[in-house]
């Protein structure tokens, strides 16, 4: 049965720049051998940026893959916004797709429009759902 997971976490704001970059680029290795798809967002300004990372795929994959993400040194405090069984993806096209949501708009509100709006645009109408999804959860 194919799950979909949303949680955040808090970035280390010293190095957040290229830790970035390279989680980036070792889940687009990582994550097409375990049929894991999903989007990983960057919200905020330092010292607070919050990273909101969406994984979907196989449970025991996800199982093991939110083990490994959870003692990553490059953040701390993930809590989990969304587990959920799902019948089909948001995110097929993308092995992790990235996004930066600029500090100008990182004010409540308009973040959630912001990443509903940029995903809409890239990965269509069962993202923007999901979108909402979270935001009602971490309300
Ligand atoms: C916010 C965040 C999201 C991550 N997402 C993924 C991911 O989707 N896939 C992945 O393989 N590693 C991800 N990682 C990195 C893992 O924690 C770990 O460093 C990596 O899987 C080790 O891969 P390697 O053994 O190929 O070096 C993430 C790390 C952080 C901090």
């Amino acid at each position: 049965m194919l799950r979909q997971m949303m949680y955040s976490s808090r970035a280390r704001s010293e190095t957040y720049e290229t830790d970035l970059p390279e989680i980036l680029r070792c889940s687009r290795r990582n994550n097409p051998e375990m049929g894991i798809t999903g989007v990983l967002i960057l919200v905020g300004e330092a010292p607070n940026i919050t990273y909101i990372q969406a994984i979907e795929g196989e449970r025991e994959h996800l199982d093991l893959l939110v083990d490994t993400i959870s003692g990553d040194p490059r953040h701390t405090g993930l809590k989990i916004l969304l587990d959920q069984e799902v019948e089909a993806r948001a995110f097929a096209a993308w092995s992790m797709g990235g996004m930066v949501v600029p500090p100008s708009v990182a004010d409540a509100g308009r973040i959630e429009a912001e990443v509903r709006d940029a995903l809409c645009r890239f990965s269509g109408p069962s993202a923007c759902t999901l979108i909402s999804q979270i935001a009602k959860v971490a309300a």
